[in-house]
């Protein structure tokens, strides 16, 4: 499988990492991830370089980590510090330092080369700090799918009617077309749904009864994030574009972070504009996400399995697959650019 590797990835939320080991595997690299008494996470390839057992395996001395099989000793920024029985520490003995750093209480990993990690290049939008915006972290969601599959979920529309029919979608929106465009490194895909019956999610938030225009917004940040501005307004208000955050507003943020071929993590959260401050309504929120998203795990766990058990089938390609197609192509683009750079 290919991956853009010149990227901030997540690997999780802030609170989660503490003074123990953790492993994780993104990109196919095997990866442990501690909090130093520093405060920094550090991220460490997860293999001694003398006989290959994990780091995770061993313990941490202060903010070193002691291998598990005859005590090497590697410090956060990789190299060794100690080899039990001899005094050289040869050169060969490190381990790969993956640059990581904090924002918004996310921790982001960087799978590049080192020199090239920038944090100026993480992914932002204002309404984190916002005070007019309220953030919201959700879950990791498990997928049993290859992200560019999961990326086809974030840039559209479209499935919303068939896969969510109580929460994100309804029949309303069936036969409206969707629209798509390229935004710098952003595939943007949207469409408007206008005058018909709220969706089950503003039915509760925004308390809608009668008919709304309701819009989608999924901005595809290549290759790994994707934000989702939904929302709706009374219809009777005829809100255009640019004023729709006069309406009942949700950006849910996806987080992606490949495993491997088959799997990756969707770190999600939400940011809205209504029930400011509200935990109970956050968590309310986050459960009709929840209710939806597993939705879309078993569609994807479903279209991973027939992918891999007849590779190389063509699918058939249809007019609301523009925002996919274009994903993927950008995507080979970066991937096939860093493969140059690297010879
Ligand atoms: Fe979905």
């Amino acid at each position: 499988m290919d991956y853009v590797r010149n990227c901030w990835y997540v690997a999780g939320w802030s609170n989660e990492f503490d003074e123990a080991l953790e492993k994780q595997t993104i990109l196919e690299e095997n990866i442990v991830l501690y909090r130093t008494s520093e405060g920094e996470v550090a991220a460490l390839e997860d293999r001694c370089p003398h006989k290959f057992l994990p780091l995770s395996m061993g313990k941490r001395i202060g903010d070193d980590i002691q291998c598990g099989y005859h005590g090497m000793t590697f410090g956060p920024h990789g190299r060794c510090v100690r080899i039990p029985g001899q005094d050289n520490l040869p050169n060969t003995a490190y381990v790969h330092r993956y640059p990581t750093h904090e924002k918004h209480g996310i921790v982001w990993i960087w799978m590049g080369e080192p020199e090239r990690a920038d944090p100026a290049d993480i992914f932002d939008i204002p309404q984190f700090t916002d005070p007019a915006w309220s953030p919201h972290f959700g879950e990791a969601l498990h997928l049993d799918s290859n992200y560019l599959n999961v990326a086809d979920n974030l840039c559209d529309p479209a499935h919303v009617s068939f896969v969510h029919p109580t929460t994100l979608g309804n029949s309303a929106g069936e036969d409206v077309p969707v629209k798509t465009e390229r935004d710098g490194s952003v595939v943007v895909t949207s469409r408007w749904i206008r005058n018909a019956p709220p969706i089950g999610f503003f039915q509760k938030f925004g308390g809608f009864t009668e008919n709304v225009d309701r819009w989608h917004y999924y901005y595809l940040y290549v290759p790994n994030i994707a934000v989702i501005d939904f929302g709706s307004s009374d219809a009777k208000a005829e809100l255009p574009e640019e004023r729709r955050s006069e309406g009942v507003q949700v950006f849910a943020l996806h987080f992606l972070t490949p495993t491997d071929a088959t799997h990756t993590v969707d770190r999600w959260m939400h940011i809205r504009n209504t029930a400011l401050d509200d935990d109970t309504a956050g968590d309310t929120m986050n459960d009709l996400f929840k209710v939806a998203f597993d939705e879309d795990k078993a569609i994807l766990k479903a279209v991973q399995e027939e992918e891999s058990r007849i590779p190389g089938r063509r699918p058939v390609r249809l007019a609301i697959d523009v925002g996919s197609n274009l994903y993927r192509k950008m995507v080979d683009e970066l991937v096939a650019g860093e493969r140059q750079a690297a010879e």
